[in-house]
């Protein structure tokens, strides 16, 4: 499974992509807004950091604006890839920018027959977000089970993205379940790594190695 890191924080893409293990970046307008700086020119240097699919955003609600919010953007580097809201506007764009080999992220997923339409539209990727899904007290995880049952039963390309990840049992579901990507906050992606287990046993070979240096008369 792929692991993208969903956030706009340089500071956090770096840190990620220096533990080797940040295959992209999913940004939206909410991230991009927290880091308070000329988007433009946040998702160039984000691009500049990672070199697999950076996800941009367009706000136009209408197809033209979207197609040309995305023909703007996709010029910011080669690994963009533009996130469309899955509306009938959005479906209408996806074909167009897929026809123009534009990558295209199909966002705010919440059913498997958006999946099985945007799929159909040339979507490149469509984002699941689970956690919004149990929020509302629904089991965000079906969805994605639906989804690659759907994608596996018609051998179709579009990659699943597991998105809107509060917690590690989401990343673990998502690999169990084999989804194509995970795109994970900076916060979560330590969870993944941390394991009081790990940090014992480190600390007790570093005790007894101590020791032995000790009994050696060694410094
Ligand atoms: C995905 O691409 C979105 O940016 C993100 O996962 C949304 O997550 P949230 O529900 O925590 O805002």
């Amino acid at each position: 499974m792929k692991i993208f890191i969903d956030t706009a924080n340089l500071e956090e893409i770096n840190l990620a992509h220096s533990l080797g293990v940040l295959d992209g970046v999913t940004t939206n307008p909410t991230l991009l807004s927290k880091e308070k700086k000329e988007p433009l020119k946040q998702l160039k240097d984000i691009c500049a950091i990672v070199k697999g699919p950076v996800s941009a955003e367009v706000i136009s609600k209408d197809f033209p604006g979207m197609v040309k919010e995305a023909e703007e953007l996709a010029k910011i580097a080669e690994n963009i890839a533009i996130k469309v809201p899955i509306t009938e506007e959005g479906l209408k764009a996806t074909k167009i920018l897929s026809a123009k080999k534009i990558k295209t992220n199909l966002t705010l997923c919440f059913s498997p027959t958006q999946a099985l339409l945007v799929a159909k539209a040339g979507a490149s990727f469509v984002s699941a977000f689970v956690g919004r899904l149990d929020d509302i007290s629904t089991e965000g995880m079906q969805l994605v089970s639906d989804i690659k049952i759907i994608y596996s039963n018609y051998n179709i390309k579009t990659e699943i993205i597991v998105a809107s990840i509060r917690h590690p049992l989401h990343v673990l579901e998502a690999a169990r379940m084999g989804a194509d990507i995970a795109t994970i906050p900076f916060k979560v992606i330590s969870q993944l790594l941390k394991h009081p287990l790990t940090d014992i046993g480190i600390k007790r070979f570093e005790d007894d190695w101590q020791k032995l240096n000790d009994a050696l008369g060694k410094k």
